[in-house]
């Protein structure tokens, strides 16, 4: 896809991956809407880049809905949708207190799952009426799972089951959207410096990154972001989940 003055729309863009996803699609010439429950954050990155800043609580169908909307007013409909908002989470299924709350994997689902699918279907349908590029592409959707989807570790039960929820809906989606000329892709996340996985990991040192086969660090958020764009100009990418994390295996 040409992402030259394409719309674009990235939620999660107030922090880490979703914000340097932001600023590479604005670098690459796209009008970029960026989305995220920090109001003050996402201004900041709107601001940085020149692009559309729309607070809103993903997990709140009404308020996607309307998120959409501002940025279809101002940018037109979106040719690209980069999901990156997630929530990490990591506590045991029973712990000192008793069985985890069950309203705690609920809000989980709501804003890692169910936000996922709920933007695949609005901005699919936002697509679906786009003229076909010259290639007949219409739009590309990329959601973010994790590797914790395949490999989650104990305490991450919750966590990997809603970002699983994310790696199955994949392919469905893709063949199912593939014959109006949208793409869907997921990127699988190993572990990147944020404040998602600092959320997660209370334990973060040296000996975790040294785990990762190579490089022996943290992923950048630029990685990331590269990886996106990559897969915006490559149309044969459809229909999967592309691991990021350096051969990390949990
Ligand atoms: N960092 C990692 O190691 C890692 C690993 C695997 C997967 N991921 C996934 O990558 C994605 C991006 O995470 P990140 O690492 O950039 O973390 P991050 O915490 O820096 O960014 C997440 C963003 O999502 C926003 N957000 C959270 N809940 C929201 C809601 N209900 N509505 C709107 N915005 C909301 C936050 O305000 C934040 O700006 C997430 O889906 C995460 O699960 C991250």
């Amino acid at each position: 896809m040409d992402i030259w003055e394409c719309s674009a729309v990235v939620t999660g863009a107030a922090s880490g991956l979703g914000a340097e996803t932001a600023r590479y699609l604005a670098e690459a010439g796209a009008k970029v809407t960026v989305i995220d429950i920090d109001g003050v954050g996402v201004q900041k990155i709107a601001d940085e880049i020149g692009g559309l800043a729309v607070h809103c609580d993903v997990a709140d169908s009404l308020s996607l809905e309307h998120a959409l909307a501002t940025a279809r007013q101002a940018h037109g409909a979106a040719r690209v949708l980069v999901h990156c908002v997630g929530r990490g989470h990591s506590a045991p299924i029973v712990g000192p207190n008793g069985p985890m709350p069950l309203e705690d994997f609920r809000q989980l689902v709501e804003v890692n799952l169910i936000s996922t699918f709920n933007m695949m279907r609005l901005a699919a349908a936002d697509m679906a009426q786009l003229d076909p590029m010259e290639n007949g592409e219409r739009g590309v959707i990329l959601s973010t799972a994790s590797v914790s989807a395949y490999e989650g570790q104990s305490g991450e039960a919750a966590y990997s089951g809603s970002k699983g929820g994310v790696v199955s809906m994949i392919l469905p989606a893709a063949r199912e959207l593939g014959p109006l000329g949208i793409r869907v892709v997921g990127i699988a996340p190993g572990l990147f410096g944020t404040q998602t996985l600092f959320n997660m990991e209370k334990n973060l040192d040296s000996r975790i990154a040294n785990q990762i086969p190579f490089p022996h660090r943290f992923g950048d958020a630029a990685e990331f972001a590269m990886l996106v764009i990559h897969v915006l100009k490559n149309v044969m990418i459809n229909g999967t989940v592309l691991r990021l994390d350096g051969g990390y295996h949990r």
